[in-house]
């Protein structure tokens, strides 16, 4: 299975640094963030890689990545030079994806402990749709929030007031090759993108959104807090 990782976004939540470097640049311990979800794909067997990465920065990116030699991987890079949203760097990964092929999308600033193998292969095994991965938090009001139904989720509210669970949809998901047709029928959200939110409730309507949860330690690492929170949870673990 090949696998996809979205770098851009002006993370403006860590401003003013961010307007120096790209927010997945940022060191969490003595590795910059980027560098554990390419690690983690290539421990989980993937050897396929795109980096989806903005301008800002990206010569960084090469300099760092490489080819993915040192990770055993093949990483092929495309620039996303236009804001848009998660969605629209999404699709930039059509023709690398190609059509009916399966592949794991992650958020370059989510940081965890598990391994993702056990995860893609029960993908493997889905006939079609998407899996996300959740995770029980204290703060789901941060992240999009799921609604279960069984072994599928009904909807996903993107940063609810009232969440309905204490769950929230990790920046890993799992998608089939009817994704990108998916990604052409959204329309901008209320601040102007299109959103993985949306991708995802358009599976959950058809009813093939499935889920599991993640296991271990997961955090984000795109505000000031959780960037720390990160950092100590991976020198805690290198202990
Ligand atoms: C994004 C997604 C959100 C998800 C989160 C996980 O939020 O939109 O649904 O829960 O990643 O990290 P963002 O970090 O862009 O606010």
């Amino acid at each position: 299975m090949k696998g996809v990782i979205l770098a851009g976004g002006t993370g403006t939540r860590l401003h003013p640094m961010t307007k120096l470097i790209n927010k997945h640049l940022l060191p969490v311990g003595n590795v910059p963030m980027l560098h554990f979800a390419v690690q983690k794909l290539s421990e989980a067997g993937v050897r396929d890689i795109l980096l989806i990465i903005p301008k800002l920065s990206s010569g960084l990116f090469i300099e760092y990545f490489g080819s993915g030699a040192e990770w055993n991987v093949r990483i092929t890079y495309r620039v996303q030079d236009q804001a848009g949203g998660s969605a629209k760097a999404l699709g930039m990964a059509e023709g690398f994806i190609q059509s009916q092929e399966k592949f794991i999308l992650l958020l370059g600033d989510n940081i965890y402990e598990a391994s993702l193998s056990g995860y893609i292969a029960a993908f493997e095994r889905q006939t079609a749709g998407a899996m996300v991965l959740l995770k029980q938090v204290n703060d789901p009001h941060r992240y999009g929030v799921p609604e279960l139904d069984g072994t599928v989720i009904k909807r996903i509210e993107e940063k609810p007031v009232d969440p309905k669970s204490d769950y929230c949809v990790t920046g890993i998901y799992l998608y089939d090759g009817s994704v990108f047709d998916k990604v052409s029928s959204l329309e901008p959200s209320k601040r102007g993108e299109l959103e993985i939110t949306d991708v995802n409730n358009l599976y959950a309507a058809e009813g093939t959104l499935k889920y599991d949860v993640l296991q271990g330690w997961w955090t984000d690492a795109g505000t000031p807090a959780s960037l720390v929170e990160a950092a100590a949870r991976v020198l805690r673990e290198n202990e």
